[in-house]
């Protein structure tokens, strides 16, 4: 039996700073040794969002012994370690760079070699975690800066269906979470307020519905949630916007997916029709249980990640890793950190004022 390959995974994109050690089993389906995550949600919640500097200075006093524990917990010793991947973008420059500069040093002190990975990529794969999974399938990934359907073909083959044109979903979350008042990140709280309100109280829009295929748009709901917002004058008020909010962003979600799943079987022709949602979003029940019935009615197999995972950690950066590692698809020591790195790189740009579906 070949000696199993160790990964070191380090992640800074935003605000978490996590380090963790993946290997595999004989089946070559990845195992997590350790998995630590420290998250900055403290640091930044009197300012209602992640302030770049701050999570920057909270990365580079964390990383030395975030990645310290991750080796401690896992049992395996520095020696050992087959290849450092790092985040390479797409996130904050500054919060980026830590995280690559300490795995590339690490990499180079250890003459190991030094993998670049997505952080979508990431997300992407984080249902290998727990699920066995071969390619094609198609993926909804939602956190907080991304949401978008994406046909995966194979490792680094990635055709994008259908994405927001503004706001990300979990966006839409955190500034309906806002405006109620609640604090950052507002995303897991609006779900539970949602439980306690009366989804059919407001009537909100809902962009693009009709048009534009699977691509999604939120930025005029939360102009409505914004006008709703300052009326409100009681918490059952509050409950049931959250609800209605909720309410709406699922039947979004409900009728792009269903033209996913047809553009989909169009371009790929899959043998066995397989959805993946990842993400930080993904964590959300009431999403996850619409998502699941609607796999049923159209003979989809569903896939998530454990929820621990939906959020941003670094097994999920190991995972990329690991596969890079089998296929030696190693990167030099002057990789840069990028802010945007999509993973349709052919895809069209579709984002701000003036955009054509
Ligand atoms: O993937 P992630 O950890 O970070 C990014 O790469 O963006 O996603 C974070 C996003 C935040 O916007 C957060 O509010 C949202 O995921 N989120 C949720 C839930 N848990 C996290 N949104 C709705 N319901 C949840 N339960
Ligand atoms: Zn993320």
């Amino acid at each position: 039996m070949s000696k199993k390959p160790f990964i070191l995974g380090i992640e800074t994109s935003c605000d978490e700073t996590a380090a963790s050690i993946l290997t595999e089993n004989d089946n070559g389906y990845p195992i997590i040794l350790s998995n630590i995550i420290s998250s900055q949600i403290d640091v930044h919640k009197e300012f209602g969002g992640v302030v770049p500097e701050l999570a920057a200075r909270s990365h580079i006093e964390k990383i030395d012994w975030i990645v310290k524990k991750a080796i401690e917990d896992s049992g395996v010793e520095i020696k050992e370690i087959d290849a450092v991947a790092s985040t390479a973008g797409p996130g904050l420059v500054v919060c980026l760079s830590v995280g690559l500069s300490f795995g590339k040093a690490f990499a180079a002190s250890i003459n190991k070699p030094f993998i670049a990975v997505n952080h979508l990529e990431g997300h992407a794969l984080s249902p290998k975690l727990n699920s066995k999974i071969n390619y094609p399938y198609l993926l909804l990934l939602i956190s907080g800066g991304h949401s978008q359907y994406l046909s995966v073909k194979n490792l680094g083959e990635y055709k994008r269906l259908g994405t927001t044109i503004d706001d990300a979903i979990g966006e839409a979350y955190d500034k309906t979470a806002k405006l109620l008042g609640i604090e950052f990140p507002g995303g897991p709280q609006i779900e539970i307020l949602a439980e306690k309100g009366d989804p059919h109280r407001y009537n909100l829009p809902k962009p693009i519905f009709n048009k534009g295929g699977c691509n999604l748009s939120f930025a005029g709901l939360k102009t409505a949630i914004l006008k709703v917002s300052k009326e409100i004058k009681t918490e059952q008020e509050k409950f049931d916007l959250a609800a209605s909010f909720q309410k709406t962003v699922i039947e979004i979600l409900y009728k792009k997916t269903k033209i996913a799943f047809t553009e989909f079987e169009n371009t790929v022709k899959p043998k066995e029709n397989k959805f993946v949602v990842a993400g930080g979003v993904a964590a959300n029940k009431k999403i996850r249980d619409m998502l699941i019935n609607l796999c049923k009615d159209k003979s989809y197999e569903p896939i998530f990640p454990p929820i621990e995972l939906c959020g941003d950690n670094a097994a999920m950066i190991a995972v990329v890793g690991l596969e890079k590692f089998k296929l030696k698809q190693f990167n030099n020591l002057d990789y840069p950190a990028k802010p945007r790195w999509p993973l349709d790189e052919k895809a069209k740009f579709l984002k701000g004022a003036g955009v054509k579906l």
